[in-house]
């Protein structure tokens, strides 16, 4: 699979450094400390752990950072140095990497995902009344129901991802509601207004792609 850096690059402000590779072919060491963080984990998981911190230390350098092990803190979200927004997501053949100094993004989000359908009970999990409406609206135009909720799937995730270094907070997929515009390829989310914890001032951007195989979300901020 071409490595797809750029047109993901494209979904973030100019300022983000987005890398991609697939897991297995980046090449470089681990740091020990890094190392023991995936000892017992099954082939699968080293693999794509070990492409997320190669392409984030590559991707940091960039930024002028130095290397230094990229931990995972106990709720598995990545330690990135102080004065960096990052986000690391991956497939089973594709890893891909976004970070920003503090500067330019308080806070960056992305998501990766095989483009296959997603199944009719996940979807009625992960969608909200008013989603499940924009579906069914969209399947009568003759869109595919099982990728959109795929997108919708991944979209929340993106977001997730992007809220949580402001937010520590874990959130349900019904307490995120989506509003996806196909033609320009963005989204907005709104958080239940019982559940917000985020900053009033944060302009979020969020922007999707769907590269042949892939589904791709990012959202900065
Ligand atoms: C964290 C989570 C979003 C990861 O998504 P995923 O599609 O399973 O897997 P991805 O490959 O895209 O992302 C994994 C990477 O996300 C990052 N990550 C993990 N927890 C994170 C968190 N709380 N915040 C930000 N990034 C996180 C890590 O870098 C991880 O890769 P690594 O372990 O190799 O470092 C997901 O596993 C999860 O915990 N979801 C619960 C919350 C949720 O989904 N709520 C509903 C959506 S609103």
């Amino acid at each position: 699979m071409p490595h797809r850096s750029q047109e993901i690059a494209a979904l973030f402000p100019d300022h983000v450094i987005v890398l991609a590779g697939k897991p297995g072919s980046v090449t470089g060491e681990l740091f020990n400390e890094e190392l023991e963080c995936v000892e017992r984990a099954v082939e699968k998981r080293r693999l794509e752990f070990t492409a997320g911190r190669l392409l984030a230390r590559e991707a940091l350098k960039q930024l002028g950072v130095g290397p230094s092990p990229l931990l995972p803190a106990k709720d598995r979200s990545p330690i990135w140095p102080a004065g960096i927004a990052g986000t690391i997501s991956h497939t089973r053949d594709f890893c891909a990497v976004a970070v920003a100094t503090h500067n330019n993004s308080r806070c960056l989000g992305m998501d990766v995902e095989e483009s296959s359908p997603l199944r009719d009970e996940l979807i009625e999990r992960i969608c909200t009344e008013r989603e499940l409406g924009w579906l069914a609206s969209r399947e009568k135009a003759g869109e595919d129901r099982g990728r959109l909720g795929k997108l919708i799937f991944s979209a929340k995730e993106a977001f997730y991802k992007c809220q949580y270094p402001l937010t520590a907070r874990f959130l349900e997929f019904e307490d995120v509601e989506l509003e996806i515009d196909l033609d320009s390829s963005t989204f907005t989310a709104t958080v239940r207004p019982e559940v917000n914890e985020l900053p009033t001032d944060l302009q979020l951007s969020a922007r999707f792609s769907t590269l042949d195989e892939l589904i791709v979300c990012a959202v900065s901020g």
